[in-house]
């Protein structure tokens, strides 16, 4: 399998003499893995996730991508790089009410040099058939369940073809039903090929993963399978 992300001895803090939040990471994601991230509730997994998902930057050590080591980009650079190789969704979806299901699918292709405009709305639509809300696209989120807005969310994460989809609980926000049908649908992603990291709270979206990791007050202290 090839290396897709490498993080080498990562620590982040928020402030200078507070302990570190994350500690020494070294974590290797090759192309085809699905992980789940697990530990308790302030251990550090979303900032963790952050920092792979190039929203937030390390204190000390280096990332990787591909090989090529990116560290020192600028923050700009670095979401450039975030919108071409990386897919987020969010527990709150974070669609934008004032858009249409489309136009929030079709968001992400703007800042991608790759995608030509005039194959916006095409490649929109692909996606949201994807995900089986084809017949939404006109409306916008408030009018769809928090389990078809993830979906939705889903889509505009798909959109770019990401090498990497990261999902911060993703069903966190959801019923066990509805939660069940975004986690198969983001397995489906995994059994297509796509790279996937999903933190979680929840053993049975984690046991759909290929992959676990646990953290533990900043540091790795479980990872396998
Ligand atoms: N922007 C920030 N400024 C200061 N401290 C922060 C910031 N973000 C996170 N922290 C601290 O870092 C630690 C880890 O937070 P993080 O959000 O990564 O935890 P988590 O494992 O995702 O927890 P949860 O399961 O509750 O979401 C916490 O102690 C938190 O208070
Ligand atoms: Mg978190």
């Amino acid at each position: 399998m090839e290396q897709l992300i490498t993080l080498e001895q990562v620590s982040k803090s928020f402030s200078a003499n507070a302990k570190p939040v994350l500690e020494d990471i070294d974590l290797t994601i090759n192309d085809g893995e699905s992980i789940a991230i697990l530990g308790p509730s302030g251990s550090g997994k979303s900032t963790l996730l952050s920092i792979i998902g190039l929203l937030d930057e390390p204190t000390a050590g280096d990332y990787l991508l591909r090989s090529e080591n990116i560290t020192a980009l600028t923050r700009k650079q670095k979401s450039l790089v975030r919108n071409a190789h990386i897919g987020w969704i969010f527990q709150n979806f974070n669609l934008i009410a004032s858009m249409t299901v489309l136009e929030n699918v079709v968001q992400p292709m703007r800042f991608n040099k790759a995608i030509k405009s005039s194959e916006y709305i095409d490649r929109a639509k692909e996606a949201l058939n994807d995900v089986g809300l084809l017949d939404k696209h006109a409306t916008t989120p408030d009018k769809l369940s928090g389990g078809q807005q993830q979906r939705v969310a889903i889509a505009r994460a798909l959109v770019n073809k990401p090498a990497l989809i990261l999902a911060d609980e993703p069903t966190g926000n959801l019923d066990q039903a509805t939660g069940d049908e975004v986690m198969a649908l983001l397995q489906a992603l995994c059994d297509k090929g796509s790279t996937l990291i999903v933190v979680t709270h929840d053993e049975s979206v984690a046991q759909r993963c290929k992959r676990r990791i646990r953290i533990l007050d900043g540091r790795i202290d479980y990872d396998g399978k």
